[in-house]
């Protein structure tokens, strides 16, 4: 039998991939706010910037940011997105991280500003680009998720930690402010969209491992189909024999059970004369 109907090779069947991997990765990266944690088999799902009830954009701020203050320290962040400020903007030396004189605070998504010498000295926190997730509290993913914003500057590293709490009732805005350490700053805020929507492992919602078995059967199939038309019309095959590399394919529950029977005597040992349960497995 010919093995001329060898229709989709490896390598391009790589190539025609490659596309599908790169648009996973770069869509994982692109959505921040949108984050899942698995627990107790259960899929606890977070989407911030997603419209709820009186909330069109989520999360966001709709004042463009949130603003906090204690003890002469001011502080502005926006999640999800950078801020953006139609009034008030803040006006404090150094700015120039987070959009400079002309636009300071909309380079950035947590900005900070205190008093050294009678000046108001800003201080960039983090950028929505630099923003990690993990639950408040870990046993009970219902109570809601930090956000934390980050900034490696060149002098000191800056960070910026937001609470957010689950509260169906309503919103609450950041109230207090605390420091700890040089500079990582952290504060609460009480917000309906940091509540999960649980979807269950086991029901709808089929994850990666489903749509990855999609892909593969699909794949599959064009492999079978095109094959066949190849060697139909190209090749002039008729009959079974037009199933690509049917040699392969025919031997293959064979194959699979020499090296089966081959795993099993090699993990067992030679099978020959009676062995106690506890003898030495030999690799
Ligand atoms: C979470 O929910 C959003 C919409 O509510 C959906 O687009 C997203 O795919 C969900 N994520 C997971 C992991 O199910
Ligand atoms: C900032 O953090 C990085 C590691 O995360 C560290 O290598 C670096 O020295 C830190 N910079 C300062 C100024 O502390
Ligand atoms: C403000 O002062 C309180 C108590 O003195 C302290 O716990 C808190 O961390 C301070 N906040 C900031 C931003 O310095």
């Amino acid at each position: 039998m010919t093995i001329g109907g060898n229709f989709p090779n490896r390598p391009q069947l790589i190539l025609l991939l490659l596309p599908l991997i790169f648009a996973t990765i770069v869509s994982s990266v692109y959505a921040t706010c949108q984050l899942s944690f698995e627990q107790n088999n259960k899929l606890y799902n977070y989407s911030l910037t997603n419209p709820i009830r009186n909330f069109p954009h989520g999360i966001l701020s709709e004042d463009g940011f949130y603003k906090v203050a204690a003890n002469g320290t001011v502080l502005w962040f926006q999640l999800c997105d950078a801020m953006i400020f139609n009034h008030d903007p803040p006006t404090c030396i150094e700015c120039g991280d987070c959009g400079g004189i002309s636009r300071c605070g909309m380079g950035c998504s947590a900005l900070v500003a205190n008093t050294v010498g009678g000046y108001p000295v800003c201080t960039t926190l983090g950028y929505s680009s630099s923003t990690s997730f993990e639950l408040i509290d870990k046993k009970d993913p219902l109570k809601g998720i930090t956000a934390k914003l980050s900034n490696r500057g060149p002098k000191l590293n800056c960070s910026l930690a937001v609470s957010i709490v689950c509260d169906t009732n309503g919103v609450q805005g950041p109230q207090t402010l605390g420091l700890v350490g040089t500079c990582d700053y952290a504060t609460q805020i009480h917000h309906p969209s940091g509540c999960a929507v649980i979807i269950s492992s086991h029901g709808d919602g089929m994850g990666w491992f489903g749509t990855m078995l999609i892909i593969i059967l699909f794949f599959f199939g064009v492999y079978f189909l095109g094959g066949a038309v190849y060697r139909y019309y190209s090749l002039g095959i008729r009959g079974i024999d037009i199933i690509p590399n049917l040699e392969f394919w025919a031997s293959l529950p064979h194959t699979l059970q020499s090296s089966f029977t081959a795993l099993v005597r090699r993990f067992r040992g030679p099978s020959h004369g009676h062995r106690s349960t506890y003898s030495p497995v030999n690799f």
